[in-house]
């Protein structure tokens, strides 16, 4: 132990709250148990967890070497983000104006709006501008205890200003200390200077073939966007959103085989407005995750546990379209399909810089419990972004992203909001006050 930095993990919270159930996948009255070990103390080398140990066995008179006092404290892994759009220029503000007078999100969208509004600003900012705006974003989500996030293009629509997205995605990843996941999100709208009312003010690379339709832009997505992302390292998963005002699942279909190509994990955004059965489609594919499913089928969930597939909720969406149909949590927890928890952060549909409000809705919203709130936002979402091996987890060999929390119980984690109650936010081993 001697070369080692020793951190406690021990509970406040009494031996009341052992007993009971498995980690996340029941709604019972028995106690939630988080996994929860207590009076521990834990050893990071090189980055990573070295050792786990009682304190009991910890020869006391190492412990004045710890860099870490964390008794009567909870340490967590780090909090991960598995869905973001933390990438882009422009504001929606006059859009969400717009639909708080019932205009909906969908009519927005196909009269030019919504998602192409965001894809306007983006086009015109340099990379430059779009890391600087994206800084204060990623500020917000690590100040709460993120230590690895997922971020999507899907804003510039055509394969240079896709590429510059995942760029940026990829800078904020070296500039911070933070992990980041990248999407390609390619398949996210119809560029304009591909539908049928072409308007001039789209001029982009593509001006002088109008109206070429929405296979023609799926062939773009698979021949040149997909090819680049991958050979330049830009992209770690391809994602789409299959969707009435997005692209069908014949579409989508196309994109997930390109993705197999090029060796990409694959991700969906599906079922959010309407059931279009991409959510199977994408699991039949060995889709890491499928995200939103406000409109998945209950009983059609096998594709998603045959292929271990993760069902990821983004209760921030459904909060601000003012949904009301909800995703079918108690059958994804009957199946044992593991279940994360996402901010969508965006400027449409989620502009909610807060993956612990996130918990909180899942909670209060689709009636999650706390335990499978943090679940969602830790092993879960490490699961949906394909780092399960050595992320969101405290045990030997696994990343040492860790967060101290100043709580007497997890449960407060989704609990209560806008009062800080992180102490330390451990990164790869590094210690930072918050
Ligand atoms: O995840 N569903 C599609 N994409 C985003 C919204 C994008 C936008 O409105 O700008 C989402 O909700
Ligand atoms: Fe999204």
């Amino acid at each position: 132990w001697l070369d080692l930095d020793l951190a406690t993990m021990s509970s406040a919270a009494g031996s009341d709250t052992s007993s009971g159930m498995s980690s996340g996948m029941s709604a019972n009255k028995s106690p939630a148990t988080y996994g929860m070990q207590q009076s521990m103390a834990l050893a990071v080398k090189n980055g990573r967890i070295s050792a786990i140990a009682p304190m009991a066995v910890v020869d006391e008179p190492l412990l004045p070497k710890a860099s870490i006092a964390g008794r009567g404290g909870w340490m967590t892994p780090g909090l991960i983000d598995c869905h973001t759009h933390l990438v882009f220029a422009g504001s929606r503000a006059e859009e969400f104006e717009q639909r708080l007078q019932g205009v909906p999100y969908a009519q927005i969208a196909r009269e030019g709006g919504g998602i192409l509004s965001t894809v306007r600003a983006t086009r015109a900012a340099s990379e430059q501008q779009l890391f600087d705006l994206a800084v204060p974003r990623l500020q917000a989500l690590m100040r709460e205890g993120v230590t690895t996030l997922e971020i999507k293009s899907g804003y510039g629509l055509t394969l240079k200003d896709e590429l510059k997205m995942l760029r940026v995605a990829r800078q904020l990843g070296d500039a911070f200390p933070v992990q980041v996941c990248t999407s390609l999100l390619g398949a996210h709208a119809l560029p304009p200077e591909f539908s049928p009312e072409f308007s001039p003010e789209f001029s982009s690379e593509f001006s002088s073939e109008l109206s070429k339709g929405s296979d023609a832009y799926i062939d773009l997505v698979c021949r040149q966007m997909i090819p680049a992302a991958a050979e330049q390292k830009l992209a770690d998963a391809v994602d789409v959103f299959c969707e009435g005002i997005g692209f069908s699942a014949a579409q989508c279909e196309r994109v997930f085989k390109a993705a197999q190509n090029y060796g990409l994990a694959i991700k969906g955004h599906t079922e959010q407005l309407s059931d279009l059965k991409g959510s199977q489609l994408a699991a039949s594919y060995g889709a890491l995750s499928v995200d939103h499913l406000e409109y998945l089928d209950a009983s059609a969930l096998q594709p998603l546990v045959e292929n271990g597939t993760v069902a990821v909720l983004l209760p921030g969406a459904f909060y601000f379209l003012r949904e009301t149909q909800l995703p079918p949590v108690q059958a994804l927890r009957d199946a044992g399909i593991p279940m994360a928890v996402a901010t969508d952060f965006n400027p449409g549909t989620s502009p909610l810089a807060s993956l612990r409000l996130m918990m909180n809705m899942a909670c209060t919203l689709f009636r999650l419990t706390p335990e499978e709130a943090l679940a969602g936002v830790t092993c879960n979402a490490a699961q949906a972004l394909g780092l399960s091996d050595d992320t969101g987890k405290l045990v030997v060999g696994a990343r040492a992203d860790m967060l101290l929390w100043d709580i007497q119980h997890p449960s407060e984690l989704a609990y209560q909001i806008g009062v800080p109650m992180l102490k330390q936010r451990i990164y790869q081993g590094d210690v930072s006050d918050v």
